[in-house]
């Protein structure tokens, strides 16, 4: 995935930090490209597509859980729009659909995971996905 927005992404710079420990994880394959596909295309977009994207995945073992962000530096997460970023038809872009993030929690939440959003310090959003092992 990372490898395929990178050739096409050419002024956003992927940084990646991959835990080579993670169990499996029972996740369907097309569902979870859906999931990186809206976050990279939000993020790129919060960048104005020059910027870095930050992927990073490790195991929690104590918890059970695989915790995978994607973090940007873009324009972040205004206050008050942090709950309704998750609802249908939800966009603040002229031509977005709103339906981006709708799609990733429904899926996250059928693999029995949690997805929220934060800012990202100095700037930019961090959307942090919970998976059980
Ligand atoms: N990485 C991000 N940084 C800042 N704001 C974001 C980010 N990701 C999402 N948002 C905000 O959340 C809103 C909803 O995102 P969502 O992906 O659901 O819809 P969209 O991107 O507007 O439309 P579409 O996904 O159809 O292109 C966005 O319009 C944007 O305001
Ligand atoms: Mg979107």
């Amino acid at each position: 995935m990372v490898l395929l927005y990178k050739g096409v992404h050419r002024d956003i710079e992927f940084l990646t930090d991959l835990d080579e420990h993670l169990p499996p994880i029972m996740m369907d394959r097309e569902q979870i490209k859906r999931v990186f596909v809206n976050l990279f295309d939000n993020a790129i977009q919060a960048m104005n597509g020059k910027g870095r994207l930050w992927v990073t995945t490790r195991y929690a073992a104590r918890d059970g859980k695989v915790v995978i962000e994607v973090a940007d530096e873009g324009a972040g997460i205004q206050s008050g729009d942090q709950e309704n970023l998750f609802l249908p038809y939800f966009s603040k872009k002229k031509t977005g659909t709103g339906l981006g993030l709708a799609i990733v929690h429904r899926i996250i939440s059928d693999h029995n995971g949690r997805i929220r959003a934060a800012n990202h310090v100095p700037k930019g959003a961090v959307f942090t996905i919970e998976l059980p092992a």
